[in-house]
């Protein structure tokens, strides 16, 4: 006897509807190597293709970088990298918030209160630490242990409804839900903190090396070749392609086909996405042709899509005062709204706030 009309709407996305809005984003890039393919085709292009949709907090997350050594002079170039590339991607940066997560305290403070609401089952389930951690866990830091619990702190100091993640979070984004229910069913109300959820965008966002179909293209993967990274010239562009790894058959007939071949599936896939087609259709495209004909059309493309975004980028680069004052007015922005959800929050636990 469900009467859709008295369906139980959730709260925090009906404050948006009523701004003409899906809801509210948050997400966040490491700045813990040069940008590449991957992180442009998994992450900041869905940015900016979602802005028009939703109100957008998007953050450059130094206090995550640091799980792992980093050299600090590094760490801050990285970081006006990757503001460079979200403001190059097209995001609107008065409309919408890009920061960095140390301009913004509440999310190392909310973080804390969520160390205390994560159980050690929860955390000891995460397969990211592991890999991370490797053999010699026991040098692992506490921060590396911790980071998913940070995660879970970044996407709800905003009450974030939604979340752009990569295959490879979104375990993460589950226990980001896990946290939130805990939390409000402990200290608030039901609704209180919002039950985030991910939006997976795209079908060829998973970009693998260019040396090795199997492994995700990775900024700490020591070859040069296994990657394109967004402000790589023309001629280092052409040159990577060429030298990508394939097999020896023609290109592949149909998607069976090109599922058991992951070098083929994987230039592919880069295609479509940067084609902005889907895969099926890339397949089809060059289905039994050469891969230098494939390649040499692949790389026109490529050098056509990210050639403007990497000049942008490095023009802004050029002027690092100009990016700090988009990370700090991006700051402002994202202090005003996380500060009242802090002290919500530090009220729910019982902190005095004498
Ligand atoms: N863990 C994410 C990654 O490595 C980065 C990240 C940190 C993030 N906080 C976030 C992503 C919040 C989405 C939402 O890719």
């Amino acid at each position: 006897m469900s009467d859709p009309t008295n369906a139980p709407v959730n709260p925090h996305l009906a404050a948006y509807a009523a701004r003409g809005l899906k809801g509210r984003i948050l997400s966040g890039v490491q700045p813990t190597g040069n940008l590449h393919l991957g992180n442009y085709l998994g992450a900041i292009r869905n940015f900016a293709r979602l802005q028009g949709d939703y109100e957008c907090f998007y953050c450059v997350v130094d206090l995550h970088a640091i799980t792992q050594p980093q050299d600090p002079a590094q760490l801050a170039a990285q970081t006006r990298e990757i503001a460079a590339a979200y403001l190059a991607a097209g995001i609107d940066a008065s409309r919408h918030a890009i920061f960095n997560q140390s301009a913004v305290p509440a999310h190392a403070q909310l973080a804390w209160v969520f160390n205390c609401v994560a159980r050690l089952g929860w955390m000891n389930r995460m397969t990211q630490f592991k890999e991370k951690a490797g053999k010699d866990r026991e040098n692992a830091s506490l921060g590396l242990y911790a980071y998913p619990a940070l995660m879970a702190a970044d996407i709800l100091i905003y009450k974030a409804t939604h979340v752009p993640v990569g295959e490879d979070q979104k375990q993460h984004l589950e226990l980001t839900r896990d946290i939130a229910i805990k939390f409000n069913n402990d200290f608030a109300q039901p609704d209180f903190f919002p039950v985030t959820e991910p939006l997976i965008l795209g079908a060829a966002t998973r970009v693998m090396s260019l040396r090795d179909g199997t492994k995700k293209m990775s900024k700490s993967d020591p070859s040069d070749f296994s990657r394109i990274t967004l402000t790589d010239e023309a001629d280092a562009i052409a040159q990577k392609i060429r030298r990508a790894k394939t097999d020896p058959h023609p290109m592949p007939a149909d998607a069976a086909e090109a599922e058991k071949r992951p070098e083929a599936d994987n230039l592919l896939g880069i295609y479509a996405a940067l084609a902005d087609i889907d895969r099926d259709a890339a397949i089809a495209e060059f289905a039994g042709r050469q891969f230098s004909d494939f390649k040499a059309r692949l790389t026109d493309l490529a050098v056509e899509k990210l050639g403007p975004m990497g000049a942008e980028m490095k023009r802004l680069m050029a002027d690092p005062a100009h990016v700090d004052r988009v990370l700090r007015a991006g700051a402002d922005k994202a202090n005003a709204v996380a500060e009242p959800i802090l002290a919500e929050v530090y009220r729910a636990v019982g902190f005095l706030r004498p």
